[in-house]
């Protein structure tokens, strides 16, 4: 566990921030100094968790990612209400519906998949990384990819449109990394293993216990089972000056499993 105050009078803005790893690094992020905004479509159970860390240091502004207009707008609020954007924590995420074959395919769901996990995330690097350039603020970026990032062929457990958003986000960390660091902007993944969380419980259709066990057969680390705690303190090193010079880089917190299984 991180000790110290590494985000001390830091701006953030954390999408997704109302459950599972956002709300978690909402938590962390706030024991170590910062000021975080969550940006998320759970009203109440965003408002609620603000209202648990505290709303002097976390607020909840309503914000689809998926549209433009609001990304823009929970970004001017931001700026208007403390300065500027210090770090953009883009989480947001979701699975498909169905997981099987691509013989199958919805693409509907499969558009869904795209325009939250990575439109979603591309209109938040646009106008956070924006503002930042506006204010000259030497600000780091770091967004959820996933193991699914770098691997693929899981097939009915991973679904193909989740993959696809995956590595292609990866690619636009890449790519925004290279274009921002004249900047002194860093932008950067981190790929969690698989977790507990209400999207991967609701997705699977199983209880968290169960998603665990079976996480957990399948994990190569033994003996620990990654939660979103895990994810955040990842998430943290990437905001805080600790990875001062670390840019364009994605983050494996899988205990190997990419390693075994490349
Ligand atoms: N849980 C895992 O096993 C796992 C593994 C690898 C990567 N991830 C990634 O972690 C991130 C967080 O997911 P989680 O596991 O904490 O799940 P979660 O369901 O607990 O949290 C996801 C959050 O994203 C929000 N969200 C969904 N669509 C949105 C939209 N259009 N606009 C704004 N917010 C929206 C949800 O309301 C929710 O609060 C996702 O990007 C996910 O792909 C999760």
């Amino acid at each position: 566990m991180s000790s110290g105050r590494r985000l001390e009078g830091k701006i953030v803005i954390i999408t997704g921030g109302a459950s599972g790893i956002g709300a978690e690094a909402a938590r962390l992020f706030t024991e170590n100094g910062a000021r975080v905004v969550i940006a998320d479509v759970q009203d109440e159970i965003g408002q609620n968790v603000a209202v648990s860390i505290g709303e002097d240091k976390v607020s909840y502004y309503h914000c689809d990612v998926r549209d433009e207009t609001e990304v823009e707008n929970a970004v001017k609020l931001t700026v208007e209400k403390h300065g500027r954007i210090d770090v953009l924590f883009s989480n947001a995420g979701v699975l498909e519906k169905q997981q099987g074959s691509i013989l199958d395919l919805d693409l509907h769901d499969f558009d869904r998949v795209m325009a939250v996990n990575l439109r979603g995330a591309a209109a938040f690097i646009k106008h956070v990384a924006r503002s930042m350039v506006e204010s000259g603020t030497r600000g780091s970026i770091v967004c959820t990819t996933s193991v699914a990032a770098k691997i693929a062929g899981t097939g009915t457990t991973t679904p193909h449109g989740y993959t696809a958003s995956k590595h292609a986000l990866l690619g636009l960390i890449k790519s925004a990394a290279g274009e921002l660091g004249k900047h002194g902007i860093r932008v950067n993944g981190v790929a969690p293993f698989g977790i507990a969380t209400p999207m991967v419980c609701d997705g699977f259709r199983m209880e968290a216990g169960k998603i665990e066990q079976f996480f957990s057969s399948q994990a190569n680390l033994k003996g620990i089972v990654l939660k979103a705690r895990h994810v955040a303190e990842a998430a943290l090193f990437l905001a805080s000056d600790d990875s001062a010079y670390v840019s364009g880089h994605n983050l494996a917190v899988d205990g190997g499993y990419t390693v075994v299984k490349p």
